[in-house]
């Protein structure tokens, strides 16, 4: 996974959520309010899964 500046603020660690039955805690100030609502996408360097499983796509591909 690339990233930067690990604070939330540039989106380079960005990871597709493909699925989820619980609740992301969503603590970047990349994404807007709506878009972390939508829960498709998430910061993986400050949010947080707080209940549930989740599965992400992080982009990588061997
Ligand atoms: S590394 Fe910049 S938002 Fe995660």
């Amino acid at each position: 996974m690339i990233f930067d500046c690990q604070r939330g603020k540039c989106g380079l660690c960005a990871v597709g959520i493909i699925e989820t039955d619980g609740q992301i805690d969503h603590r970047d100030v990349f994404f807007s309010e709506e878009e972390k609502h939508e829960n498709k996408r998430m910061c993986a360097c400050v949010s947080r899964l707080a209940s549930g499983k989740a599965v992400i796509d992080t982009g990588y591909r061997i």
